[in-house]
């Protein structure tokens, strides 16, 4: 069976003035895997991510999704072609309650328009109590029960990293792309992170996760890729990476076992 790649990133490089924070970055995320992506401080995970996502324009290199090239598309627009995301400082609306956070992140697949919301017809006002439902089954799935009319700001630091989740969820992602989703969490609070992560794997949500936690990235990954100094250095399953001489002078800092 030959493996679909679900996003290609092909030859990206992305410049701030002198510095190169992407060189030549090539990656092929495959459908139904979990892909991580680790490296040292500064490497420039966090800004392959905001290429990807429409954040930054690239200097060179292309994108494409299911096909579907990336590259110029504005970030609602791609998250519309089914790639979400969460950001490493959390990016939540802290004065609207936990409920209306996923209700935003659902709107974008929304049929009524702005029109509809002006008139509040009956098609529209079924469609917004759908949202809701939708967006209270996300927060369940996530492990947010009971926490709907908690204002996302009133959240405990670990449970908003699981409703920025549950948002991208609602946007219906085929990929989901996650910045360092347990950092600072405990080592329970992270087994548990791993476990939500694979269900959504198993619900046909392709994952690209950055993360510092080798051991969390080891267990949980397909693949993994090593960026340092915004190249590509490695790049194989789990166990390949992590005896990889250049990975481990780089970044693990410890002798291979
Ligand atoms: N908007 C920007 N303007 C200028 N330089 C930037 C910008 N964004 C990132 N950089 C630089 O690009 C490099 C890569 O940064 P990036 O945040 O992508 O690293 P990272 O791998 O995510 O690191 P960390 O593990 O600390 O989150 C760094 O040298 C950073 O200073
Ligand atoms: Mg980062």
């Amino acid at each position: 069976m030959t493996q679909v790649a679900l996003l290609r990133v092909s030859r990206v490089t992305k410049r701030f003035g002198g510095l190169a924070a992407l060189e030549d970055v090539t990656l092929n995320v495959v459908a139904g895997e979990i892909y991580g992506l680790i490296g040292p401080n500064g490497a420039g995970k966090t800004t392959l991510f905001n290429c990807l996502t429409g954040l930054y324009s690239l200097t060179a290199g292309e994108v494409t999704l299911d096909g579907t090239a990336l590259r110029g598309l504005k970030p609602h627009q791609i998250v519309k072609q089914g790639f979400a995301r969460t950001f490493q400082n959390i990016r939540l609306f802290a004065n609207m309650t936990a409920l209306e956070n996923v209700m935003v992140g659902r709107h974008p697949r929304s049929s009524s328009g702005l029109l509809g919301a002006v008139l509040r017809d009956r098609a529209t006002r079924a469609e917004e109590a759908a949202i809701r439902d939708r967006a209270r089954e996300l927060m369940d799935y996530v492990g947010l029960p009971n926490k709907y009319r908690t204002l996302a700001g009133h959240l405990a630091y670990g449970d908003q990293r699981r409703l920025e989740i549950a948002r991208a969820l609602a946007t219906e992602p085929k990929l989901l792309a996650l910045d360092e989703p347990v950092a600072g969490m405990n080592p329970s609070e992270r087994r548990q992170m791993g476990e939500l992560f694979q269900r959504v794997r198993e619900g046909g949500v392709t994952l690209l996760l950055i993360e510092h936690d080798v051991k969390l990235v080891m267990g949980l990954c397909d693949r993994v890729a090593v960026l340092d100094y915004g190249r590509k250095i490695a790049e194989g399953d789990a166990a390949s990476v992590q005896k990889d001489a250049a990975v481990i002078a780089a970044y693990l800092g410890v002798a291979p076992t």
